[in-house]
């Protein structure tokens, strides 16, 4: 039967040839302005939240702090937020919705300003890391976890907010962890200031719910009635050695035997991924010569530029017309289908924060990317792990959103009885020491006491503090003290390395060059590299390439897209992603005007990269690797790991003696991503205790 063979089918992937002459071509349905408005109503009283709107706003209105579960896709981050402003539970003031991912943040605020007929920014709108979409009139302000707590270093009782929301609670990011404490004690503090109450609303799909009551002094729990079909669990008969292979095999299997126009959602891990499973799944569609259904491909990842976001939530195209074309020219209408499929292909991103309508199908790989830490290293490393059970179930729910669906898991149904119960905690298992430098910047000093819901291990704020303290940004005396340079650390929004790189730099007289380099490494990459035209995009690189690595190479390329002002012609021939490009200039703007408050010079050092990758060694001493003996692979020094340059670096063939990297990420190897080329006595005088017993070169 369908649950032992659904693996079965061998296919072969195709090769990079040229694409057949078959286009296809889709007709969209039109609507007219008043149409969609109605429309739109109409879906708002649909939702399953709809029937249960007057008790949630009494609830709401009678408590300081609720808790409100509910199914995905119910409609309680679009939804909520709307009912409590239009019975006025805000009391005029500001409800801050928050998110753990900036997609969430700004689609759903999109989709919100939509529904009440007003432009975003207006009444409704979003802030993110590097992007403010609000203005004075603002009323609902979707927000990343992130901001919130940026916010609360300036603001601790949240004085502009009536209500907070904290959204998304189920999937404990570090940010939503520390909120929890922040916005608790906001409430508290007010309280006992006669400041206007603070009301906490936590909304999540799946939860803990006694262990989120409890924190929140026993806070009422909410729960609003889900519609959940039924959906077919298949498992993999054997494990599978490659999960995207896999998931493709089972697309198409999906896509030859079902009906079209029912949706398939296929769960991956990151970024390159989706792109190269996105490419082979068009490249398969484009070069068979069997007659299937059109299939719109539509990857989905946090990193992804939000006008192609938008495209996953269209209605699927239900009309295509396949023609011929021949110089341009239409030759022959060949097909007209009624039936399209479309397969999203994204990241854990749609496991919960939002929600795409038509899903029939589910493909779930059964791993995700995660930030894991080691205490001992003081790193953290992007890992592809296996997901939880608690995730498996998020994942085969997407499929019984509108009725009975299929969920197809590649991995034995042994393998899933291995997996966790739940995810672990992200503050239990990350690098804390932005969060800490957050916290000590909030005046939390004893930061192993602060009420932390799940607290994370001694072991690892250790670890964060003897960092911070490596850079210069605390003191141990009583108890643990911002320093100066930690103070003007923790004014900008980066992590501690990067921001201490910046206050070298100001003292080198080089902000300006290191400015760029900051904001291009904050930013997705600037470098795009397509499989198909690889030679010509890496010739159209060499003449932006650096001996001393990928730092001065990024700071060459954005020195010349300045010289020809964002040039679309240039940043095409020259494959540099423009968009990337813009968004760095922007990043780069909001850190030369906090330079600028705070009084630091923005001066050029010109053509002198040595005083560059100095600053680079002085703020990332910690992520130095030297060259091993035999000349193969790196040691790093601080865990005396051996790791390896990563094959997009332009150092991957040169080899130096001494690099500093960004970040590592782990995949076949430890890679190191991002270097600079350095010199063994800058990382020695940057930190000469932390090298005292690990001296590079011994
Ligand atoms: O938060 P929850 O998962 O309960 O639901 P929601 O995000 O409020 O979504 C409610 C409905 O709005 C879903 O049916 C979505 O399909 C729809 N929606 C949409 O069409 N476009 C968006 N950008 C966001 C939500
Ligand atoms: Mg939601």
């Amino acid at each position: 039967d369908k649950a032992n063979t659904f693996l079965s089918i061998k296919m072969r992937m195709p090769d990079d040839g040229p694409p057949s002459k078959k286009f296809k071509y889709t007709l969209q349905h039109k609507n007219n302005g008043n149409h969609v408005s109605d429309k739109l109503q109409q879906e708002r009283r649909n939702l399953p939240i709809y029937p249960a709107r007057g008790k949630i706003i009494n609830q709401i209105q009678r408590l300081d702090t609720a808790i409100l579960i509910g199914e995905t896709g119910s409609g309680k981050t679009t939804q909520i937020p709307q009912y409590l402003l239009e019975a006025n539970v805000n009391k005029n003031a500001i409800i801050a919705v928050t998110q753990p991912r900036r997609v969430a943040a700004i689609t759903i605020s999109q989709r919100v300003a939509e529904e009440q007929g007003t432009e975003l920014g207006q009444k409704v709108g979003y802030c993110v890391r590097f992007e403010d979409v609000t203005s004075e009139n603002t009323k609902i302000k979707y927000m990343t976890d992130g901001m919130l707590l940026r916010e609360a270093i300036l603001d601790p009782l949240m004085k502009r907010y009536s209500i907070v929301i904290l959204d998304e609670a189920h999937e404990r990011t570090i940010h939503t962890d520390v909120l929890f404490g922040v916005v608790k004690q906001a409430q508290s503090r007010r309280k006992a200031k006669g400041i206007r109450p603070l009301k906490i609303l936590v909304m999540s799909a799946t939860m803990d719910v006694d262990h989120f009551s409890a924190y929140f002094n026993a806070a009422p729990v909410l729960y609003l009635e889900g519609r959940q079909y039924p959906v077919q669990v298949f498992y993999a008969p054997e494990p599978q050695s490659d999960y995207t292979f896999s998931s493709i095999v089972t697309l198409f299997q999906i896509h030859r035997v079902e009906p079209p126009n029912k949706d398939v959602l296929m769960f991956l891990t990151g970024q390159e991924e989706i792109e190269s499973a996105v490419k082979t799944i068009r490249d398969i569609t484009r070069s068979t010569e069997e007659n299937m259904a059109p299939l719109v491909v539509c990857p989905l990842y946090a990193a992804l530029p939000s006008h192609a976001q938008l495209k996953v939530f269209k209605p699927t195209p239900r009309v295509c017309l396949y023609i011929y074309l021949k110089d341009k020219k239409l030759t022959d209408i060949e097909a007209i289908t009624e039936g399209c499929r479309k397969v999203i292909v994204a990241t854990n991103i749609a496991e919960t924060s939002v929600t795409i309508q038509g899903i029939k199908f589910v493909i779930d790989s059964g791993v995700v990317k995660a930030k894991v830490f080691n205490p001992n290293s003081g790193l953290d490393l992007l890992k592809v792990v296996r997901v939880s059970k608690a995730q498996a179930l998020q994942r085969t729910g997407r499929a019984g959103r509108e009725s009975a669906g299929s969920c197809y898991r590649l991995y034995t149904e042994q393998e899933f009885e291995q997996f966790s119960d739940s995810t672990v905690p992200e503050i239990q298992r990350c690098n804390l020491s932005s969060v800490v430098l957050q916290l000590l910047a909030l005046g939390i000093s004893d930061i192993v006491n602060f009420d932390f819901m799940d607290k994370p291990s001694t072991e690892s704020i250790i670890a964060a503090v003897h960092q911070l303290h490596n850079l210069g940004a605390v003191v141990k005396e009583t108890s643990i003290k911002l320093t100066p340079v930690g103070r003007k650390m923790a004014a900008f929004p980066l992590e501690p390395r990067l921001g201490k790189t910046l206050l070298i730099a100001k003292e080198h007289n080089c902000l300006e060059e290191i400015l760029t380099i900051v904001s291009l490494l904050s930013v997705d990459s600037v470098i795009v590299t397509p499989q198909s035209k690889r030679e010509e995009a890496l010739a159209a690189r060499q003449k932006f390439v650096s001996s001393e690595g990928d730092h001065v190479m990024l700071l060459n390329i954005y020195k010349a897209y300045k010289a020809v002002k964002g040039n679309r012609e240039w940043c095409m021939e020259n494959f540099i992603n423009q968009r990337n490009m813009r968004t760095a200039t922007e990043v780069r703007k909001q850190l030369h005007d906090i330079c600028v408050r705070m009084d630091f010079p923005v001066k050029s050092c010109g053509n002198d990269s040595t005083t560059i990758r100095k600053c680079l060694a002085y703020g990332f001493f910690m992520n130095a690797a030297e060259l091993q003996k035999d000349g193969s692979e790196y040691t790093s020094l601080s865990s005396r790991k051996t790791v390896s340059i990563h094959p997009s670096s332009v150092l991957f063939r040169c080899k130096p003696a001494y690099v500093i990297y960004n970040e590592l990420v782990k995949t076949t190897k430890c890679y190191m991503r991002d270097l600079c080329v350095v010199d063994p006595d800058w990382l020695s005088e940057a930190a000469p205790a932390y090298f005292k017993k690990k001296k590079p070169g011994t």
